[in-house]
């Protein structure tokens, strides 16, 4: 991932419940920014960069990642209280995603995706546990007439207990409320089963470690659920662990028949 150096907190994005702001940086461009010091700490960063670039790598289009670096000096000419206390709590690395100028959230009016986009989007979702892709709170945007995948922070549900690897492998999230679900009921089972095949191939554990290795150690040491001496190379394993499990399980995460 690129590296890059806020030098201007331009505005908070209020509707986020995380506290994003866009954030001009040292190369010139804005970017939308989830901080460290945030609530909930850094597990969001975390997920950020697993399951978008995760994405990514399904065929999805997700904002370019960098890790962007906050000067606590930067803090001092913000005048809001809380915005100066979020910047200082979050010296050092953040994530920066790139902003989509223009672009509208979707609410699956007037235009929809293809099928099949939606589908792999799903997918990825259920892989990851990430319930936080419903009417209310879409978290996809339309850009260029494209669909685009934000805010992954919710994802990887495992980060903040450390349930058993084969619990999490085999659990279902309730995706009933999912955004997508409708459009991805139209594709029919077998149409679902062949992309599920097709998806799971690619997550292989070379994949996913070479996704997790993208990871700054600076976000895995300050998990909130990791008490004990964090080893980033021990985290990581842990990760692709976990997300191999799942992939490699029964996949009734994959509601191929209750979906249909
Ligand atoms: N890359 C981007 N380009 C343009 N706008 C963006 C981008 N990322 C986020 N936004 C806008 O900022 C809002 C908040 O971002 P995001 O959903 O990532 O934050 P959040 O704090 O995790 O939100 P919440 O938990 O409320 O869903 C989005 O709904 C969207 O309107
Ligand atoms: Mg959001």
């Amino acid at each position: 991932m690129q590296r890059v150096m806020g030098t201007r907190y331009l505005t908070p994005l209020r509707e986020g419940g995380s506290l994003p702001g866009v954030v001009e940086a040292d190369n010139d461009g804005t970017y939308v920014v989830k901080f460290r010091g945030a609530g909930q700490g850094s597990a969001a960063l975390v997920a950020e960069v697993v399951v978008g670039e995760l994405g990514r790598r399904l065929g999805i289009r997700v904002p370019e990642l960098a890790v962007i670096g906050v000067d606590p000096e930067v803090a001092r000419r913000e005048p809001d209280q809380e915005v100066q206390e979020l910047l200082r709590a979050s010296a050092g690395e953040n994530l920066g995603m790139d902003f989509l100028p223009g672009s509208v959230g979707y609410d699956g009016v007037g235009w929809e995706p293809p099928p099949e986009e939606a589908a792999r989007i799903y997918w990825l979702d259920a892989l990851t546990a990430n319930v936080d892709r419903t009417w209310s709170n879409p978290n996809l945007l339309i850009w260029h007439r494209r669909l685009w995948a934000i805010d992954h922070g919710a994802a990887l549900l495992f980060q903040h207990s450390w349930p058993s690897v084969a619990a999490w492998a085999a659990r279902r999230y309730d995706l009933s409320q999912h955004v997508l679900a409708d459009l991805v009921t139209k594709l029919g089972p077998a149409v679902l089963a062949k992309l599920d095949a097709e998806l799971a191939a690619i997550v292989t554990a070379e994949l996913l470690k070479e996704v997790v290795a993208l990871v700054p150690d600076s976000f895995l040491v300050s998990l909130n659920s990791v008490t004990e001496d964090a080893d980033p190379a021990e985290l990581r394993r842990r990760y692709v662990e976990y997300l191999l499990a799942r992939r490699m399980g029964d996949r009734g995460w994959w509601p191929t028949e209750a979906i249909a």
